[in-house]
């Protein structure tokens, strides 16, 4: 397990980032009908973008690196919004993902592909993420690394794994922290090679698919189901596990012990990007040398005010609540052998971008 103060920047990496719109229904979503919209948000998204503008709302040294021309207007909203970002251009537009809440809360999403890269812009794209953990003249190497989200069309599943073995020849022992949030083959492909991740941030459904461990409902039922199958990752040399298990909270396990963190049910407006703050939240802890079980407070704290906040919107420390979390140990058990599936891991409904 990774330990102390790290304060080096966080740099993501966000191969498909999109425009995130989230259009407010006044009213319960229907198939065929004409509806009315209460409001409109608009926000640079993708996963990795969602990071840093969660780290930047809270005065935390972060970069975005991404794919995108000047002129694309997910690289103009990072403009104005002042977050530090690294575009690579590409001469093609980047997506625009929608996403539909209803008063109640519920959301639904619809995500598109995203512009193909071709193997010399993925090529690029790996280059300036590794110019970007540089970091510039006086500050250090980046403290982390965090790949998130989907691939575009035309990248190879095992693209994270082959930016972590890059990562790691090129800064050696001076080598950012990687953290990876991903879902299907880009998750089950980062994990491929012998690069495994310093940090790796599944929620419930992901945690059963990567492990080939019960469902995702099942691992979110039970904490310690879930911290078992969580456990067989570390087992295979994952540092640390983030299970996010949505409202139900969220549990870490590392080599050094596992705890589980929840807290009373908060009002959920939009659970989008709820889990990207989680990430935002449990880095923001540990780069200021907190314990594990006190990063895990943070990331709890920061994805129940994503949760409460709407669209895509962000939480800063300010805004979150940690002393409303409660963080206990999780005793380990091996997972019984009935609750392991078998065959090939089923790929997850929840597309993650
Ligand atoms: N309905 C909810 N009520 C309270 N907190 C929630 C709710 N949904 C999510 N959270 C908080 O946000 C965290 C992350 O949620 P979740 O496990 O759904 O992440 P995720 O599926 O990775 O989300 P995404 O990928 O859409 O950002 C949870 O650990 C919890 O703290
Ligand atoms: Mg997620």
């Amino acid at each position: 397990m990774y330990a102390g103060k790290n304060r080096g920047a966080i740099v993501t990496l966000t191969a498909n980032p999109s425009l995130d719109r989230t259009v407010d229904l006044s009213g319960v979503l229907v198939r065929g009908a004409v509806q009315r919209a209460a409001g409109i948000h608009e926000e640079p998204g993708g996963k990795g973008v969602n990071v840093c503008r969660a780290l930047a709302a809270s005065g935390s040294p972060c970069a975005a690196v991404l794919p995108g021309d000047n002129a694309d207007p997910v690289v103009q909203a990072l403009r104005s919004a002042g977050i530090a970002h690294r575009n690579l251009p590409i001469g093609a537009p980047l997506r625009a993902n929608l996403t539909l809440t209803e008063p109640d809360g519920t959301t639904t999403k619809i995500n598109l592909p995203g512009p193909e890269l071709s193997a010399a812009v993925q090529e690029s794209l790996l280059a300036l993420t590794l110019d970007a953990c540089s970091g510039t003249e006086g500050t250090g190497p980046a403290g982390w690394l965090v790949l998130a989200g989907s691939l575009p069309p035309g990248v190879p599943p095992d693209y994270y794994a082959v930016v972590a073995h890059a990562l790691r020849s090129r800064f050696g022992a001076a080598s950012p922290l990687l953290a990876i949030d991903s879902s299907g083959p880009p998750l089950l492909g980062a994990l491929l090679h012998d690069a495994m991740p310093n940090l790796l941030k599944p929620n419930g459904e992901e945690l059963a698919e990567v492990t080939g461990i019960a469902s995702g409902d099942e691992l979110e039922a039970d904490p310690v189901l879930a911290a078992g199958a969580a456990l067989t990752l570390v087992e295979r040399g994952v540092s640390a596990v983030l299970a996010t298990l949505g409202a139900r909270g969220a549990l870490l396990v590392t080599a050094d012990g596992a705890w589980l963190a929840t807290r009373p049910p908060v009002i959920p407006r939009s659970t989008v990007g709820a889990g990207d703050s989680s990430l935002a939240g449990y880095l923001l802890a540990q780069t200021e040398g907190r314990t594990p079980p006190e990063c895990l407070r943070q990331a709890v704290a920061h994805g129940a005010a994503a949760a409460s906040l709407p669209g895509t919107t962000v939480p800063s420390l300010e805004q979150t609540d940690p002393g409303a979390v409660t963080v206990t140990p999780l005793e380990l058990h091996p997972v019984p052998a009935s609750s392991a599936r078998r065959g090939p891991a089923t790929p997850t409904p929840k597309e993650q971008d």
